[in-house]
């Protein structure tokens, strides 16, 4: 059979609690990947497009109780439509590598777990409205205290979940450790509390173990 490239991106997402370096992580691996000749898009949620960034507005600022719980899940999922479609299902179309600071995952923790067990209405509304996981997600794990410590450190108004403490960030931090398990084929966890430089090679490790074994699976299939 001729060799045919297979054009299907690959759809990275970080996630972790507030603080733990995924921002700082997401940028140096598009950095890296870029270096190395892959065409990479990176993004984040809330946001990533120009109507899922005016949602991200409506969620992160003003008074934390402008909206139940069950409002700010559709918000959080009307903005992951948006950016689906209009940002990163057409990228990943294109074969580009698509890095996203947080995704579903993010919903499943915050929304599933903070107010009450939303978690079954999250799933339902994931698979109606999104549909699609990433295929690696990198979980930067570390102690609450350090991450509110050094997302503290920033200046700006969108403080509403970095306000709600230690004590909602403590179960975050277990409840993606679950998810990891949960997911485990798709998710890599990587220990946060260590130095920049340490963190990203752990990154940059995961990210070009996937996409090998990725391109190793695409060649055996054109063989
Ligand atoms: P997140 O996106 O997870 O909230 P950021 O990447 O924005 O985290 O990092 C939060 C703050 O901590 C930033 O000021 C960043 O420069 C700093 N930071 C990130 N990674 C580390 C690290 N490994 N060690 C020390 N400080 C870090
Ligand atoms: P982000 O800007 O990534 O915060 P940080 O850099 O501090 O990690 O995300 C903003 C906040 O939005 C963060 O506290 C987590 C929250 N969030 C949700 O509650 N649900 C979601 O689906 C997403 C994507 C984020």
């Amino acid at each position: 059979m001729r060799k045919r490239r297979v054009s299907t991106g690959t759809f990275i997402s970080f996630e972790g609690i507030d603080g733990s370096g995924k921002s700082t992580q997401a940028r140096m691996l598009a950095d890296h990947l870029r270096s190395k000749g892959h065409e990479v898009v990176l993004t984040r949620e809330p946001g990533g497009s120009p109507g899922a960034e005016e949602i991200r507005a409506l969620v992160l600022q003003g008074d934390p109780d402008r909206w139940s719980a069950e409002t700010e899940l559709l918000l959080f999922t009307a903005a992951r439509r948006d950016h689906m479609e209009r940002l990163i299902l057409p990228a990943l179309a294109q074969g580009k590598i698509v890095i996203c600071d947080r995704f579903a995952d993010s919903t499943r923790m915050y929304q599933g777990l903070s107010r009450g067990d939303l978690r079954g209405t999250v799933d339902a509304l994931h698979t109606l409205m999104i549909g699609r996981e990433p295929d690696l997600t990198l979980l930067i794990d570390m102690d609450p205290e350090q991450g509110l410590a050094r997302a503290k450190g920033r200046q700006g108004s969108e403080e509403r979940f970095e306000d709600f403490g230690t004590e909602l960030q403590t179960k975050m931090r277990a409840g993606f450790l679950a998810l990891a398990q949960e997911f485990n084929s798709r998710f890599r966890v990587i220990d946060g509390a260590r130095n920049i430089e340490a963190v990203a090679t752990d990154v940059t490790n995961a990210a070009q173990t996937h996409l090998a074994r990725k391109t190793d699976a695409s060649a055996s299939l054109s063989e």
